[in-house]
């Protein structure tokens, strides 16, 4: 199966309201994991990669691994940057056969973050390549932002069609109250769907949104991580209903990485704490691989994308 981009999968994703979901990826585990759960589940796939993903990894790896899941798995894939943060890093992922990167300029005023996703456009269009862009800024409790400001960090539902129309990118990730990490939330979860709604209704039809830092950070992960000697007190995400509810939305992908974190250290904390005598790295990898599974395939439930096929794409 070849790499593919995520117009059809969008498409796909916006007519049968649900979400596909974008999961990150930093070693053979990791996308084994990933890999296993979509090919049981039958449902589309972005892989991203972030530049630390990178940094660690190294492009080329985590290039081989995705290419060696196609023909083990034989199901499409499409592959993006993760928040690429310059021209130069989007570039080099674009030349490096990515199909899909996201330029976040969301740190930028309205003008240059609109400059710079134009840039990106332009050079990734001519290698048939999609963009993804932000506008509005992610806060979480971690950052410390007054409830003031942290009105203005949402995306204004008044500049969103005019940024997609200047920009040109394909798909808009948004800021409606998610926040990256496992610190999402000190009260009540909330998510403001009344902006996602404005800014639904003065986009393009069928245009498609994307939800970053929606981990749900389950509970049941957390505890485990703590049981066995982990130190994660208070961590709360976006609760599975409220991911649900935005995919049914004009919310396309959701973006997924700590709940993976969560599940692989909580089984390798298991094992280290129940069996003090492993040192085969098989012994505590293998568990945590079969972690990210099974977390993967939860996540495909409450997307809606299970089943959803992959001969379409
Ligand atoms: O949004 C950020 C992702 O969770 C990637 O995190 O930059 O530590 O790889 P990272
Ligand atoms: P989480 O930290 O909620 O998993 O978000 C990941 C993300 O948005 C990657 O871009
Ligand atoms: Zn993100």
């Amino acid at each position: 199966m070849p790499l593919i981009t995520t117009t059809k999968m969008f498409e796909s994703a916006h007519k049968g309201n649900y979400a596909v979901g974008a999961f990150n990826v930093n070693n053979m585990e990791i996308i084994q994991g990933i890999f296993e759960a979509i090919k049981a589940s039958n449902a589309p796939l972005i892989i991203q990669v972030s530049a630390g993903a990178r940094k660690y990894a190294k492009h080329e790896y985590l290039m081989h691994l995705i290419q060696a899941s196609l023909e083990v798995y034989d199901v499409p894939v499409a592959v993006h940057l993760d928040h690429g943060e310059d021209f130069e890093i989007c570039k080099s992922c674009i030349d490096g056969g990515f199909t899909s990167v996201m330029i976040d300029g969301s740190k930028y005023s309205f003008e240059e973050n609109i400059k710079l996703t134009k840039r990106v456009v332009d050079y990734a269009h001519d290698k048939g390549v999609v963009v993804e862009a932000e506008l509005g800024k992610l806060a979480g409790i971690e950052d410390n932002i007054k409830v003031a400001d942290k009105d203005a960090a949402f995306t204004d539902p008044d500049q969103a069609a005019e940024f997609i129309e200047r920009s040109g990118c394909d798909s808009l990730a948004i800021a409606i109250g998610t926040s990256h990490g496992a610190y999402k939330f000190k009260g009540t979860p909330q998510l403001r769907f009344d902006i996602l709604e404005k800014i639904e209704k003065l986009i393009p039809a069928g245009y498609p949104l994307v939800l970053h830092g929606a981990s749900s950070v389950p509970q049941d992960l957390v505890e485990a991580c703590n049981k066995y000697g982990g130190k994660i007190p208070g961590a709360q995400g976006v609760p599975e209903t409220m991911i649900a509810q935005a995919s049914k939305t004009g919310v396309c992908k959701v973006n997924i990485d700590t709940d993976l974190r969560l599940a692989l250290t909580a089984a390798i904390r298991k094992v280290f704490v129940e069996d003090p005598g492993a040192f085969d790295p098989r012994k505590y990898l293998a568990p945590a691989r079969e972690a990210v599974r099974q977390v993967v395939e939860r996540k495909i439930k409450f997307l809606g994308c299970g089943g959803k096929g992959h001969e379409a794409l």
